[in-house]
């Protein structure tokens, strides 16, 4: 088969290049990345001899480049999942989420639709979901109330994607995930900024009480729910992805310095993030029944396994915290990194 990825040179994206690479061997990945800031070819570097990695630098809402590339490529199956994915950033300055987020995936579906591909798994969040309180956990019918301009254009763009599968018969699935952590990440996240931090012996921020809490997932569980979704899911369905490992932000930064020797001096309590949501928890018992998903990794092991991976990829991660996220980093914190 051959596919698109949308987003293919960020964090998930590269992950799961790289997944399908070795799951699907006999499948063609074509990736379209615009390159933003946060898109990174070098994470693709042992992939590029190989024949079934195609890379298309390009922008998802350039409605005849990306038709041309769907037809040149016979694409059948588009995974999209470009975006601008960052809620703090989303806050500093909205517009982007909304001309990326929400017309940028309208136009791709729009040039899915002329190009006939057969099925779009549309890549979305919990965070559509809104809060939590201190109990229960989404589900595929829980009420869409998002909170930041991040959320509230994913959330538009899931709506947008299942209103070409109503409207237009396209063959659309959506899936709603938490938070993802592994190697790649871009270090303006709680994980990878705080490692990063803390082996520079910065100051780790942590917003408000520390005790607002994520459901982390590693980001090769992630890829291997969305390969189920994209073969099994059903047509204008949606599909909850979450691996049960709900941490309020304070015990991750804890760990973190724990695993590399650090002291909690280094906590700095900060500002509160605007609108900040209390507690994200995935109910995934749809996708494990349906489809036959669990996760693999546990969150421990997971994230001792990623701790490891930035510091042994320092290059890596010093060459993209370079240039312009010097200046991101010190208007969102007030000095520089
Ligand atoms: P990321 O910010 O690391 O990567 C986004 C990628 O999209 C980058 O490579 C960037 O260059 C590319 N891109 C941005 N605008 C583009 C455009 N106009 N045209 C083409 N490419 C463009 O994001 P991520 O954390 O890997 O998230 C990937 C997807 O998964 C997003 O849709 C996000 O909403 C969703 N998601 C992320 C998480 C998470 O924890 N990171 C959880 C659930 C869902
Ligand atoms: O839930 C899925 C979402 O997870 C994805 O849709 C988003 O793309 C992804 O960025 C992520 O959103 P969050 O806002 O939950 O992730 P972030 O890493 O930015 O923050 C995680 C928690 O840590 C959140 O409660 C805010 C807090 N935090 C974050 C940063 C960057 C801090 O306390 N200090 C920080 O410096």
């Amino acid at each position: 088969m051959n596919v698109l990825v949308t987003g293919g040179c960020g964090f998930i994206g590269s992950n799961l290049v790289k997944y399908l690479r070795r799951a699907r061997p006999d499948w063609t990945v074509v990736n379209l990345d615009a390159l933003t800031y946060a898109g990174n070819l070098e994470n693709l570097a042992e992939l590029e001899k190989d024949p079934r990695h195609v890379f298309a630098k390009g922008d998802i809402a350039d409605r005849p480049a990306v038709e041309a590339l769907l037809k040149k490529h016979q694409v059948e199956a588009v995974m999209h999942l470009a975006a601008e994915s960052h809620v703090d950033r989303s806050i500093l300055g909205p517009e982007v989420f909304i001309t990326t987020n929400v017309l940028g995936t309208q136009r791709l579906l729009e040039s899915c639709k002329a190009a006939g591909v057969r099925r779009f798994l549309m890549v979305s969040t919990d965070e559509v979901y809104g809060s939590l309180g201190p109990t229960g956990a989404f589900t595929e019918t829980s009420p869409i109330q998002p909170s930041s301009p991040y959320s509230a254009s994913k959330a538009s763009a899931d709506l947008v994607a299942l209103a070409y599968h109503h409207t237009f018969n396209m063959d659309v699935v959506v899936t709603r995930c938490s938070n993802n952590y592994g190697p790649y990440q871009f270090p303006e996240k709680l994980i990878p900024l705080m490692v990063v931090n803390a082996l520079h012996d910065k100051p780790l921020p942590v917003y408000g009480d520390g005790g607002n809490v994520r459901d982390w997932l590693h980001v090769d569980d992630h890829c291997q729910a969305l390969v189920l979704a994209l073969e099994k899911g059903a047509a204008g369905e949606v599909y909850n992805i979450g691996g049960g490992a709900e941490r309020r932000n304070l015990e991750i930064v804890r760990g973190i310095l724990k695993a590399l020797g650090k002291p909690e001096s280094l906590i700095q309590y900060v500002k509160d993030r605007p609108g900040h949501d209390r507690r994200y928890a995935i109910d995934p018992t749809r996708i494990k029944r349906e489809l036959g998903w669990s996760a693999a990794h546990t969150f421990e092991q997971g994230l001792e396994a990623t701790i490891r991976w930035y510091v042994d990829h320092p290059r890596w991660w010093e060459r993209v915290m370079s240039g312009a996220y010097r200046e991101y980093y010190a208007t969102q914190y007030g000095h520089a990194r």
